[in-house]
């Protein structure tokens, strides 16, 4: 068992992630700096997994403090970088602040894992970088398209710098996992998405509408060229992806890579639209959704789902969890929120 240094490990996806890694015995060292966090998240994954991860309240674009980490827990031996800032339409209105924290924060874990000596490096990209993608399902050989937006920019040169970086550092050994849509919470409902303000996603807009904190769903587009006219993405449950890392971590750590820089889509392989997955949830929780259907947002794409043959082959995981059982999640913990807020 190695101890791991999570970066963002607060979040949504890493939040997840750590409870996995210690349900598997890893020790965790979680480093946040609670931007878009909270650090109660960190009881809620030792209520889950009967122990609390190392924290360290650090921000990555501090080089000084990022090395300090490494000073302080000399046995990190692979690190997971989840934290980014990633809303498409506010990385459009702060562009530098988002090649800021996004890719000097990469930089400077690449320069500390040179001086500490630690080879092995998970890193959290998207299937933002495919664009729209000209075959479906995606295969990880598709063209990278020109980024929609800065958010997505950021995960592109990002995976253009650990490419680099391995030039001069034969050591190192690097995985970039192209998330799909990831959705769903925990099934103990004790940690999940917390979502600052207006959600961006849909399915947080979806729990949130249902729960009556919003009027009414906007449909983003129904005269997408789908079968129902609106646009169709393959939704992963957030424990199937969190999973995936633990297979990814053990991949890097057995040196069982074909090649030192590898990708993998995470997905599960079949896409869903919009009315789909409303239809789903009301099915699966009983509860209507309100929506209308409004124009397209700019710069979504029409329609991505993963071909997730070579992760499935390869890290021996696939995504297991269906689309009625996520959502029923999303929604438990959509419920355990509204309950601490009102204490019923
Ligand atoms: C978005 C980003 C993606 C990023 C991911 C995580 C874009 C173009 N892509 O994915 O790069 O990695 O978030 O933050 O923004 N929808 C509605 N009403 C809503 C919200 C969404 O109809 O209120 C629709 C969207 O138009 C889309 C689908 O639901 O068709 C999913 O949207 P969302 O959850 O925001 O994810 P993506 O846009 O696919």
């Amino acid at each position: 068992m190695a101890t791991v240094l999570v970066t963002g490990g607060t979040g949504y996806i890493g939040s997840h992630t750590v409870v996995e890694l210690q349900g598997e015995g890893h020790e965790v060292v979680v480093i946040d700096n609670l931007s878009n966090s909270e650090r109660e998240v960190l009881e809620g994954i030792a209520s889950i997994t009967g122990k609390m991860p190392f924290f360290e309240e650090v921000d990555l674009r501090n080089r000084k403090a990022t090395y300090g980490v490494f000073e302080k827990y000399p046995r990190i031996e692979a690190i997971i970088h989840f934290a980014a800032f990633k809303a498409v339409g506010e990385s459009v209105e702060k562009p530098l602040t988002y090649y800021e924290n996004n890719l000097l924060s990469l930089i400077h874990l690449l320069e500390a894992m040179n001086r500490y000596g630690v080879h092995h490096f998970l890193f959290s990209s998207s299937c933002t970088v495919y664009g729209e993608p000209d075959r479906l399902p995606v295969t990880e050989d598709a063209p990278v398209k020109k980024a929609s937006s800065p958010y997505g920019n950021t995960k592109q040169i990002s995976e253009e710098i650990l490419r680099d970086a391995m030039v001069p550092s034969p050591q190192l050994r690097v995985i970039s996992l192209r998330y799909f849509n990831p959705i769903g919470a925990h099934p103990s409902a004790m940690i999940g998405e917390l979502p600052l303000g207006i959600p961006n996603n849909l399915v947080p807009f979806i729990t949130q509408t249902a729960i009556g904190i919003r009027d009414q769903l906007n449909v983003f587009g129904d005269d997408y060229n789908t079968p129902d006219g609106t646009a169709i993405r393959d939704y992963i449950n957030v424990v199937d992806l969190a999973w995936a890392h633990v297979t990814a971590i053990d991949r890097l750590l057995q040196g069982k890579q074909r090649s030192p820089y590898e990708v993998f889509n995470l997905g599960t392989g079949k896409g869903l639209s919009v009315f789909e997955i409303i239809h789903a949830f009301e099915k699966a929780t009983g509860v209507k959704v309100r929506y209308r259907v409004t124009g397209r947002r700019e710069g979504d794409v029409e329609q991505v789902w993963a071909d997730t043959g070579y992760a499935n082959r390869e890290l021996g995981w696939k995504a297991e969890r269906g689309i009625g059982e996520t959502l029923l999640s999303a929604w438990n913990w959509e419920k355990h929120l509204q309950s601490k807020k009102t204490g019923r």
